[in-house]
């Protein structure tokens, strides 16, 4: 069967791609290996995707029509491509284009695709707002654009579904961490001022931030849950993270634990937009798709910190 994982190159994705592929998937990547990060990091990612026989596509979903570049019969969609994050820098229109416009494309091209099985939307608990504690049916209250952007997408989505034009579903995801983690958060910044002696830029009251940090192996596991699954997801969103919380600065304790190195702090104001709480609830994806996840958040920062000193690449 045919998978197309779009946002290939990324974080989330390309582990995503790697391990849907070992299972005896043939994977298509898509990415536009955007200027938001390191491309060098991107480009890392899609090499270990192609010496595995996973072609990556460089190609922009907001560019409109790109079926001339897939000639395969896809059968399930997984849509990772998107604006992350809520740093100051990103603009309000590449939220837009690349979270709403680009799902909203990418959504013409799965209705010309008759051997759909679904359409995997990736979500975030952004959507909840400041507090993100609650079940999938509660109210959304989102604080950024970014969380905005990525709710309009996740409704564009269900939209296909009501409609009876597609089966879709979206995933909440919740504090993604682990290796190839993206330079702009938190762990791969707090690793890198550790090894690297560099000063970390801390926004005023976010250590007393509560996250439900997810290993980035028991996220790929959850959304691989849904395979099989399609008539019990379809019109459906699931929370996907962990259930254990922990604070950021549980997170600092550990990193200069794992590091034996003393981290040192740049004090900056707080940052709009941050959530204060995450705490993900996830009654419904463990009853439906069984997910259950099982990495400790030491364990899981032990696992990035190996991958950072074996493959950081600026
Ligand atoms: N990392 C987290 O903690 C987290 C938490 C919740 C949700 N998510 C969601 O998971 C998804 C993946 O996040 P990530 O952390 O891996 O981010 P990432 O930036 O590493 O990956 C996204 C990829 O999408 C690509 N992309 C962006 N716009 C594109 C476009 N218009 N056309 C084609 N490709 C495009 C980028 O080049 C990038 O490689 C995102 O949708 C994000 O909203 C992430």
């Amino acid at each position: 069967m045919n998978v197309l994982v779009t946002g290939a190159a990324g974080f989330i994705g390309s582990h995503f791609a790697e391990k849907i592929a070992s299972l005896g998937f043939k994977v298509i990547g898509i990415d536009n290996f955007s200027e938001y990060y390191s491309r060098d990091l991107k480009e890392k990612n899609a090499g270990d995707l192609e010496s595995k026989g996973i072609r990556v596509i460089k190609h922009d979903l907001c560019d409109g029509d790109f079926n001339n570049l897939i000639k395969e019969d896809i059968h399930y969609i997984f849509h990772f491509a998107g604006q992350p994050g809520i740093s100051a820098k990103s603009t309000f229109e590449s939220y837009l284009e690349n979270n709403f416009i680009a799902t909203q494309n990418l959504l013409n091209f799965a209705l010309t695709q008759k051997k759909l099985k679904l359409f995997v939307n990736l979500s975030t608990s952004s959507v909840y707002g400041k507090f993100a504690t609650l079940a999938e049916d509660e109210e959304t209250k989102p604080v950024s654009d970014y969380g905005v952007t990525k709710l309009a997408a996740e409704q564009l989505v269900l939209s296909r579904s009501r409609s009876n034009l597609l089966k879709a579903c979206s995933l909440r995801l919740f504090s993604v961490y682990g290796p190839r983690e993206r330079p702009d958060k938190l762990f791969t910044k707090l690793i890198d001022c550790a090894i690297n002696d560099k000063n970390f830029p801390l926004f005023e009251g976010s250590t007393s931030h509560i996250r439900s940090f997810t290993f980035v192996g028991d996220i790929i596991d959850g959304i691989l849950g849904v395979i099989g699954k399609e008539d019990i997801c379809d019109g459906q969103i699931f929370n996907i993270g962990s259930e254990n919380e922990h604070t950021t600065q549980e997170g600092i304790d550990i990193i200069e634990k794992i590091t034996g190195k003393k981290i040192k702090f740049d004090h900056l104001p707080k940052r709009p937009g941050d959530q204060l709480r995450t705490s993900a609830n996830i009654d419904k994806a463990r009853r439906l798709l069984g997910y259950d996840p099982k990495t400790t958040f030491y364990e899981g920062l032990e696992k990035q910190t190996e991958w950072f000193r074996k493959n950081w690449v600026k």
